[in-house]
């Protein structure tokens, strides 16, 4: 035996790992570094016109045009390492305020800022985490989330709903089943006469409730899922009814007026009577430009009608839709304070 001859094996061995262990790091480093180019890319798109490219303040077109408070300096080490990577990606994903929800309205960390849109309904969860990674690099600090413990996590919660879910609609047939049965045996005791008068009574099963509890707790699980690697649907909004009486359309635009600024920022991207943001169309004379039909789709989900448009889907209710279509309704031209005489 010569000895030098196992200690090449050994060595070969020792290469064959040092090439496993090269590859993955540069296998994660790679899918690590897609991430944030994608979310180079989508930040550019959706956020440097109010944060700069550079997330300087100042450097957006949009920044001098919004109200107060204006966004921090994204590009400073000392104020953004105060925030983890999961703070940074709850200032994107989060929901609009709802001011008319008491809960939200107790909690005193709520984001309040509506002129920082929510991407929630217009991106996947994994491409906002691609864009905190790149947030991350513009103040010299590198994204350590664990993306597939989230992952896991989303599939465990999904995994556990679903037998709970499962039981409870088993539970609920029966229970219609057993229902259907009795009313039926009842109906073979009457005549055809007083069959004739019948009307099954509407029995609410408490089997019903407890399934659609379950039920919604398992496609809530299955969306966030879903909403994890793809972006939310984009589902065609159906034409909305806007008929409506003179007082209440009245009462519904000022209604809709204070959703603009208070809840959706609107004002942050758009300029009415030269007060506001720069990124979309100044809405001055909305209501003599555009039909109202189809400004209501347009903000139920502005992906449905231009795919990539910037101005995100902001997750408006029908009701906050309508009421602030009814708004721009009245946003005309301005009424000349000298009005020409008619002629005549
Ligand atoms: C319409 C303008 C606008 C757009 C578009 C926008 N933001 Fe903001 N953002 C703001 C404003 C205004 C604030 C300040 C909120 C505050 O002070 O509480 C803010 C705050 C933030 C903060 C917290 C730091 C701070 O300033 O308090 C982060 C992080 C952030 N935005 C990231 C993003 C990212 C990422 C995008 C794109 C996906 C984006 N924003 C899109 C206006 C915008
Ligand atoms: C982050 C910026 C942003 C926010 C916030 C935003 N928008 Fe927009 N909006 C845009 C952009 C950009 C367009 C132009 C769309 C396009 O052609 O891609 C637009 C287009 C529109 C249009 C069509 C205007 C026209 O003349 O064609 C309406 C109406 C509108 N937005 C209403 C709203 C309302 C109401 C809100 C609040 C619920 C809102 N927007 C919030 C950026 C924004």
């Amino acid at each position: 035996m010569k000895p030098v001859a196992s200690g090449n094996v050994a060595r070969t061995k020792l290469n064959g790992i040092a090439i496993v262990v090269v590859a993955s790091l540069f296998f994660f480093g790679c899918a690590g570094d897609e991430r944030t180019a994608k979310g180079k890319k989508h930040y550019n798109h959706y956020c440097s016109h109010c944060h700069g490219e550079s997330g300087q303040q100042g450097d957006g077109f949009n920044w001098e045009r919004m109200p107060d408070p204006r966004p921090k300096n994204l590009a400073s080490n000392a104020e953004m390492s105060t925030f983890s990577d999961k703070e940074i990606f709850d200032t994107i994903y989060r929901d609009m305020r709802d001011w008319e929800d008491p809960k939200v309205l107790d909690d005193e960390n709520y984001f309040a800022v509506p002129t920082m849109p929510t991407f929630k309904y217009t991106l996947s969860e994994q491409e906002i985490w691609g864009i905190v990674a790149h947030v991350r690099t513009l103040h010299g600090m590198s994204f350590t989330y664990d993306l597939d413990a989230r992952q896991k996590e989303l599939e465990e919660a999904l995994q556990a709903a679903r037998p709970d879910m499962e039981a409870t609609q088993t539970a609920y047939d029966a229970a219609t089943e057993k229902v259907e049965a009795a009313q039926e045996a009842y109906e073979e005791t009457l005549t055809d006469e007083q069959l004739d008068d019948y009307e099954p009574e509407e029995i609410s099963l408490p089997e019903e409730a407890v399934f659609l509890i379950a039920n919604e707790k398992f496609e809530n699980a299955k969306t966030a899922l879903e909403n994890f690697s793809k972006r939310p649907k984009r589902t065609r909004i159906k034409s909305p009814d806007l008929t409506i009486s003179e007082g209440e359309r009245a009462k519904q635009a000022a209604l809709g007026k204070k959703l603009y600024t208070d809840t959706y920022g609107c004002n942050g991207c758009h300029s009415i009577n030269d007060v506001g943001g720069l990124v979309g169309p100044v809405l001055d004379r909305a209501g003599f430009r555009l039909n109202d039909t189809w400004v209501y789709r347009w903000i139920r989900n502005p992906q449905a009608m231009k795919k990539h448009t910037r101005m995100p889907n902001l997750g408006t209710s029908d009701a906050d839709a309508k009421a602030l279509t009814y708004y721009l309704g009245t946003l005309r031209a301005p009424i000349p304070e000298n009005p020409i005489p008619e002629a005549g």
